[in-house]
């Protein structure tokens, strides 16, 4: 009987059983995870504002996502049991589709429910993410899942206009002054989907960086910037394995940075002399470690040990330990080196972060006035300065014109008239490029010194 149905009427039986297992999927994982429904207040001038690390029951939405298939339900069942020759070339593809990588499978699958459950086709839309494509891009990453850290972002004219870290939860809206994004339309989809507002706004969401996490989350002191963090970790020459001494703990910002540097086999510890700090500090590298979780299906490595206390009186508990490199981010680094500096490992480099030059000067004050032996190598400050490149336009939004100097003056405005015809895409090459320093500039953040331990 089966047999006899028409291939149109065999696809979509095919579709049903592909849309009732992804289903099937996305409640385990709903099933799974504790969700707070509360929406997210944040922006990007107050910072990310949830605080609450998701539950650790957080076993991860994307491990099961990328586990092996379910067993076949009894409608799979019966349509794995019909002849070859009795499908249509629609439902063999369907099938062969079918023997792909289990966790390719599912990605093609979330993005064709998607598609399918607005009612729109992905041709109707051209943002809309293909099945195709999302089969060959996220194979590698699962679709966005409740509990991720993901931020959203519009620009216009190249200028980013709008840009919000939020966590994914069930129920939560997401609101800009360019309209509503309901979560439920983002869950499922591969990360940088662009997806349409209330008020049809394009905004591009993507799952946040470790740079977009340390810069957005909410914050106690200053934190060390993350161009700045990663020079330290250069000067330090921090690798997998090492142990190090971080101090003060602040919000957590170079903590995380350390952290990922160490990896699993390395450990951190972090020195905070405020208690308010040291509670900002974890809540953060817990929430950015339960996110992590629920966007790999593993654990980031639990390798920081947050301790408060102020420095200079921790001998007792640095006792034991032995650093392959020290990073100082306080005030007064020179009261805390006499403490540290026999805990560094000879030859190891202890990196300090001062916003103000003047403090740096205290610290060579401090160094030539305490027998201490270390030898300051370099004082530095890293300067990033964005650009911008962009085709020239004209005030009428044409774009401008390369004077070609082989062609008569009459004869190439001619030529140029008919080529910027608003329509056409103008061939590579013939477009000159506005480029220079974007006038919207981060301005001075620290003065990186870099003392290493030597053996006199
Ligand atoms: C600018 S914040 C550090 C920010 C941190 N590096 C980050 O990236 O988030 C400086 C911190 O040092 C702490 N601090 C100052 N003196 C200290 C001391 N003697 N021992 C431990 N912590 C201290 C302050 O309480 C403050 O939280």
């Amino acid at each position: 009987m089966a047999a006899q149905m028409p291939s149109a009427g065999m696809a979509r039986v095919h579709r049903l059983l592909k849309i009732g297992t992804s289903c099937q999927r996305r409640l385990r994982c709903k099933d799974t995870i504790a969700f707070s429904t509360c929406s997210v207040k944040c922006n990007a001038s107050q910072g990310d504002s949830s605080d609450s690390p998701p539950s650790t029951g957080l076993a991860s939405g994307s491990a099961l996502l990328s586990r092996g298939r379910r067993p076949l339900s009894p409608l799979e069942r019966i349509s794995s049991l019909l002849a070859q020759e009795a499908l249509s070339p629609e439902v063999l593809q369907l099938r062969e589709r079918d023997h792909l990588d289990p966790e390719e499978d599912v990605n093609v699958r979330l993005s064709g429910t998607q598609g399918e459950e607005s009612g729109a086709t992905p041709e109707d839309d051209p943002e809309s993410p293909r099945a195709s494509d999302a089969a060959v891009v996220t194979s590698a990453w699962p679709p966005l899942a409740p509990g991720e850290l993901l931020v959203a972002e519009h620009r216009r004219k190249g200028r980013v206009e709008f840009r919000k870290m939020f966590e994914l939860q069930t129920g939560a809206r997401l609101g800009s002054s360019w309209g509503v994004i309901p979560h439920d339309d983002v869950a499922g989809r591969p990360a940088g989907s662009f997806v349409k507002t209330s008020r049809g706004v394009s905004i591009l969401v993507r799952r946040a960086s470790l740079e977009d996490y340390v810069l957005y989350m909410r914050r106690g002191p200053a934190i060390a910037y993350p161009k700045d963090a990663s020079a330290m970790l250069m000067m330090m020459d921090v690798t997998e394995g090492d142990c190090v001494l971080e101090s003060g703990s602040g919000s957590g910002a170079m903590s995380l940075f350390l952290s990922r540097a160490v990896g699993c086999k390395g450990s951190v510890l972090s020195v905070e002399v405020r208690e308010d700090h040291h509670k900002r500090s974890v809540l953060n590298y817990k929430r950015w470690r339960a996110s992590w979780s629920v966007r790999r299906g593993e654990e980031w490595p639990d390798n920081v040990r947050f301790h408060t206390g102020d420095l200079c009186e921790a001998s007792p508990l640095l006792a034991a330990h032995g650093f392959h490199a020290v990073a100082l981010d306080l005030p007064y680094p020179q009261l805390v080196l006499p403490t540290v500096v026999p805990h560094l490992h000879p030859g190891a480099v202890c990196a300090v972060y001062l916003a103000n030059i003047t403090q740096v000067i205290d610290l060579l004050e401090g160094l030539r006035c305490l027998p201490l032996p270390l030898l300051c190598e370099r004082i530095v400050e890293v300067p990033i300065r964005d650009w911008l490149v962009a085709p020239a336009l004209q005030k009428d939004g044409r774009h401008c014109v390369r004077r070609d100097p082989t062609l008569g003056r009459d004869q190439g405005e001619e030529a140029n008239a008919e080529e910027t015809s608003k329509e056409e895409q103008p061939a590579f090459g013939s477009i000159p490029y506005l480029a220079r320093p974007h006038p919207a500039q981060m301005s001075h953040t620290a003065f990186l010194v870099k003392l290493r331990k030597c053996v006199r």
